[in-house]
């Protein structure tokens, strides 16, 4: 990144001037979101306050071996600067080592003392830079700044040291914030991609599995069709039994597309009634014709929620069919409750609990229902299922932090309770 500064203000400040530069600065820094940004804007102000047209940060890399150049403004010694700085330059360590703003023509006799000192000012040299500026906090060093030499006749307007050295110290709180700030949503987006892969490991073993069975049939027709041709009574059963495993082959296909397809969810404010009672309507019809009644209580109070629409039909759906499957030998009630939540913290959350007096969940199975392809419906038909049904709902319900939990007694029936975070009031 290479900038280029205009307009160098040439007037020395007046020390109210300097105070507001320095307020003005740490609120700009507070209000970014990002550390390119930030960069450009620090280094900005340092040149400005060193009087130079030339500058460089250079940040500390997240796997801490070395520095890199984040930002440039203009451009110190050309050709010599580097883009990264091993951590074991004796640069960096020297400024961790003092935490001291390096300037040109600082003592010899000092500086030869030691020969860290003495291989970070041969480098400030090579560069012919006027002054480093270290950023060091809770003695790490997380970052460094080099300014060039000062404008020809400007020397004096260049802010004094303490006023540097303020900016300096502003900068490096607001570089630390964010880089901490970067640090943990890199390993919160790692973390969430290992999940994924892990359970799309788990789904391409189960995939591989659930289509063995319906391509050994389809091959078997291919390689028997041959010399039973004219029997047509073997053509016609045969071929409805090939077409129903292309279809049960193409519908695993499209669920597991919808699942590996699944990306961060569209969040806008929702009314949840609003979206309960859409997919009741819609669920409606074939309730009737199953003998299923359905009752609803719909909270007046229910806080807004922050969700993406699409993929929570998705989720009431799968669990009103499931819950209508269970009851599909002799009908039933499906009941749908919504209500404001008080977690114990305080926090308010929407809830919603879907109730059937179906057949019921074995305790072996409760622990694998939201497993990819726990199915017990094995029949082929209208009822066969993929089991992804709630895999993909409890996918759905993690990536909005909410929470789903079910309850179920054979014979009897099983409740499903899931809870979304509200918006805040
Ligand atoms: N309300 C319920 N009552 C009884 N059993 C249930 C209920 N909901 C889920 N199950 C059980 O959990 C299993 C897994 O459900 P899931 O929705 O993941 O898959 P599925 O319904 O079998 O197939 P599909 O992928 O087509 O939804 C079901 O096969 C069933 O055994
Ligand atoms: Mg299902």
């Amino acid at each position: 990144m290479n900038l280029r500064l205009q307009n160098i203000d040439m007037t020395a400040p007046s020390s109210s001037e300097r105070l507001n530069m320095v307020a003005r600065f740490s609120a700009d820094l507070g209000s970014m979101t990002d550390l390119t940004t930030m960069a450009n804007r620090i280094i900005q102000e340092l040149c400005r306050a060193g009087a130079t047209t030339h500058g460089a940060l250079f940040l500390l890399d997240h796997e801490q071996t070395c520095y890199r150049r984040a930002s440039m403004v203009g451009s110190i010694a050309p050709g010599v600067t580097p883009s990264t700085l091993a951590a074991s330059h004796p640069l960096p360590r020297h400024l961790l080592a003092t935490n001291q703003i390096m300037t040109q023509g600082a003592s010899v006799v000092d500086l030869q003392a030691h020969h860290l000192a003495a291989g970070a000012r041969g480098f400030m040299e090579a560069l012919q830079a006027a002054r480093i500026l270290p950023h060091l906090n809770k003695d790490r060093l997380i970052a460094f700044s080099i300014l060039g030499a000062a404008q020809p006749l400007a020397e004096e307007s260049a802010l004094a040291e303490s006023l540097l050295a303020a900016l300096t110290q502003t900068a490096t709180n607001a570089l630390d914030t964010m880089m901490l700030y970067e640090d943990l949503h890199r390993s919160h987006t790692l973390i969430k991609r290992t999940d994924r892969l892990k359970s799309l490991e788990t789904i391409a073993g189960g995939f591989a599995h659930e289509i063995r069975n319906p391509l050994t049939s389809i091959k078997t027709f291919i390689q028997l069709a041959p010399e039973r041709k004219d029997d047509p009574q073997f053509i016609q059963e045969f071929s409805k039994v090939v077409l129903d495993d292309v279809y049960r082959i193409e519908r695993l296909i499209q669920e597991i597309l919808d699942y590996a397809r699944y990306m961060e969810p569209q969040l806008t404010d929702e009314d949840f009634n609003d979206i309960v009672a859409s997919c009741l309507y819609f669920i409606d019809v074939k309730a009737d014709s199953q003998g299923i009644k359905i009752e609803k209580e719909l909270a007046p109070d229910l806080p807004r929620v922050m969700l993406d629409r699409q993929q929570i039909k998705q989720v009431l759906l799968n669990l009103f069919l499931n819950a209508m499957a269970a009851m599909s030998k002799s009908g039933g009630k499906l009941r749908v409750q919504t209500r404001k939540l008080m977690k114990p913290e305080g926090k308010v959350w929407a809830h919603i609990e879907i109730e059937d007096t179906g057949e019921g969940i074995q305790d072996a199975n409760l622990d694998h229902i939201f497993d990819p392809f726990f199915t017990t419906k094995h029949k082929s038909g209208e009822n066969e299922g993929t089991g992804l049904g709630l895999t993909i709902v409890h996918q759905i319900i993690q990536e909005h932090h909410g929470e789903i939990l079910v309850k179920s007694s054979v014979g009897v029936g099983t409740t499903f309770f899931v809870s979304l975070p509200a918006l805040p009031a």
